[in-house]
């Protein structure tokens, strides 16, 4: 994997000598953001060596740099899924390349449902932690320790300073942003409303199909790591209708504008280069 990582690494310096410090996964619908940046360079995912091409509508999948806010980044416009038939260390192997650029934070992003009953549909979720209910690891297999060691910690899987700098950005922006735990399962099925009362058992507030092997790369990588959900849907059982990716998507549309200003609010505090 490490030649794989150099090689796409080389393709990219050879397409832009950008340096960024920050690395963006903009998730469904919210892959906007990234056409905002001044002097950007988009490659699309299948001109990248080695990269997993996203097949799902909604996420157009490119590899942005450029300058957002006046800070140099890298966002993954749109990011492919398990449950494409891609293994976890292929849907990891993105980050891994934003690790290899030199990003120093990563803020996630993602679509997710609502298993917490007092949140609402266009509600944004800070990541508290997540529970990996995905039945596997991007971690498996030999270990690089180029990259990070066997057996990484994960008891700060969502950085807490990050969190506390989300929070107070939210409140003076008058954004509620609600706080939880992000199950992430493998799909492309929805749960079953007994699998969202077990999720619920379980202490989880939203449920996701994406995210968690990114996390556990860039946790891997000592990157830490701010979570976003934004919360499309309430899950399964909890409303007589039944869910659709429609809902998703149309719900997106609805809170990318409070999503885009959040972003444009953080990540002025994420310029850091240490
Ligand atoms: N379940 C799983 N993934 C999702 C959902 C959901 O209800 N909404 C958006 N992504």
């Amino acid at each position: 994997m490490y030649s794989e990582i150099k090689d796409t690494l080389d393709f990219i310096t050879s397409q832009c000598r950008l340096q960024p410090v920050l690395g963006l996964v903009l998730g469904s619908g919210l892959g906007a953001y990234a056409d905002t940046f001044r002097n950007r360079t988009a490659i699309p995912f299948a001109d990248l060596p080695h990269f997993p091409s996203s097949t799902i509508p909604g996420h157009s999948g490119n590899l942005v740099l450029g300058n957002a806010e006046g800070v140099p980044v890298v966002a993954l416009q749109g990011r492919v899924h398990l449950y494409e038939g891609y293994s976890i260390s292929e849907v990891a192997f993105p980050s891994r390349i934003l690790g290899a650029l030199g990003i120093r934070r990563l803020i996630v992003t993602n679509a997710a449902g609502a298993v917490n009953t007092a949140f609402k549909p266009g509600e944004l979720m800070l990541i508290s932690d997540h529970i990996n209910l995905m039945g596997t690891n991007p971690l498996i297999g030999p270990n690089l320790a180029e990259l990070g060691p066997r057996f990484p910690d994960m008891s700060d899987a969502y950085d807490g300073a990050m969190r506390e700098m989300a929070r107070a950005v939210a409140g003076g922006l008058g954004i509620t942003l609600r706080e939880g735990v992000y199950a992430g399962v493998c799909g492309p099925s929805y749960e079953t409303p007994a699998e969202i009362r077990m999720l619920r058992t379980l202490g989880a507030d939203a449920v996701g199909m994406s995210t968690v092997p990114e996390v556990i790369a860039a946790n891997h990588m000592e990157i830490p790591v701010l979570g976003i959900s934004c919360i499309t849907n309430m899950a399964a059982g909890i409303q007589p209708q039944k869910l659709t990716h429609q809902e998703v998507i149309d719900t997106t549309a609805i809170a990318r504008k409070q999503f885009d200003a959040l972003l444009r609010a953080i990540i002025p505090r994420l310029a850091t280069n240490d």
